[in-house]
């Protein structure tokens, strides 16, 4: 029989979701349909289980919704726990089982789709909103060095630099291990506003939502001439404005989140079915769909 997921959000219709999970199901056998569920604002739970109640398996759950399938879940991974958002749900016999593949997604595409490890980097984060929760705990795993979070509200960057610090020792014991070599946490993550960013970063990671409208983010072009990589969170048919500026700026190399999409997607269909999809595949032909969608 056919397992159903789905994703759920508001709005739902531009996502890139179905065709992913088509591609993967089409690739490794596995019997699913996949399709949008557009939850109304105040109705994300009565939608969910709906869903569950006439026999889907699982959603990816996506804005403006993580937070509240955070507190739906029955239980949760240790990176769910540490990122405070789900945006993977799993319907089990014993009840729902939320995790968070965003950061995992992201650490996937940098290292093995880009070839650059983590281990040892100095990491710039600019914006401190829900995405920039979910990938923190998956960099420091990943062993970067030092992260730095610059957000436009400076307050938002120290208050997710605290709160992570201070329920750091749960995740460890939750994960079974240290959230990451070296010195303690506190002396690798660094909360901040635009101005007081610094320099000598290897990676500099977009997480704000400023693609959306296409601005330029007040950040020195020094800070991306002297980065091997810039990678915007946002991603689009067209060239972001955060690549665009970027490489205007010196940066050797810079690219959009299309790859995070992919790989986040593989990392719930294994949470799913137990099966790892081919990615590589799946991102050359999104990458072809979007480009001739633009002309
Ligand atoms: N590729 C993927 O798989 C993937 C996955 C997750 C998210 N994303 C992308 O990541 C981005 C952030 O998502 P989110 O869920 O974290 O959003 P969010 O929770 O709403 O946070 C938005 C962040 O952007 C900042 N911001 C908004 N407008 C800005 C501007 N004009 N200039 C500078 N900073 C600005 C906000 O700063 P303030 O605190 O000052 O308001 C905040 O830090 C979105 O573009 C989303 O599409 C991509």
């Amino acid at each position: 029989m056919t397992d159903r997921y789905a994703v759920v959000g508001n709005p739902v219709a531009h996502s890139r979701s179905p065709s992913i999970h088509a591609r993967f199901a089409r690739q490794t056998g596995q019997d699913i349909e996949y399709g949008r569920l557009l939850a109304p604002l105040d109705g994300f739970v009565e939608a969910v289980e709906r869903f569950r109640d006439a026999g889907g398996r699982g959603l990816n759950v996506t804005l403006p919704f993580k937070l509240e399938a955070f507190a739906w879940a029955a239980r949760r991974s240790p990176r769910a726990q540490a990122a405070g958002a789900v945006n993977t749900l799993r319907f089990d016999a014993d009840g729902a089982f939320g995790d968070n593949t965003d950061g995992a997604g992201l650490v996937r595409d940098i290292e093995a789709r880009l070839g650059l490890p983590l281990a040892g980097r100095s990491v710039l984060v600019l914006g401190a909103g829900g995405a920039t929760r979910g990938v923190l705990g998956p960099l420091l795993e990943a062993g970067a060095a030092r992260v730095t979070i610059a957000n436009r509200t400076a307050a938002r960057a120290v208050a997710l630099v605290d709160q992570f610090v201070m329920s750091a020792p749960a995740q460890a014991t939750a994960a079974g291990a240290p959230p990451g070599p070296g010195a303690p946490l506190r002396e690798r993550l660094r909360g901040c506003g635009f101005d007081g960013i610094g320099g000598g970063f290897d990676l500099v990671v977009n997480a704000t939502s400023a693609g959306l409208a296409g601005e330029r983010l007040p950040i020195d072009d020094a800070v991306l001439a002297g980065a091997a990589l810039a990678y915007d969170m946002f991603y689009s048919a067209r060239e972001t404005a955060f690549v665009a500026q970027s490489l205007a700026a010196g940066c050797p190399r810079a690219c959009d989140g299309l790859g995070m999409l992919v790989e986040q997607a593989a990392e719930s269909f294994l949470v799913w079915r137990g099966v790892r999809p081919l990615t590589a595949p799946v991102y050359e032909a999104l990458r072809a769909e979007l480009a001739a969608e633009a002309g």
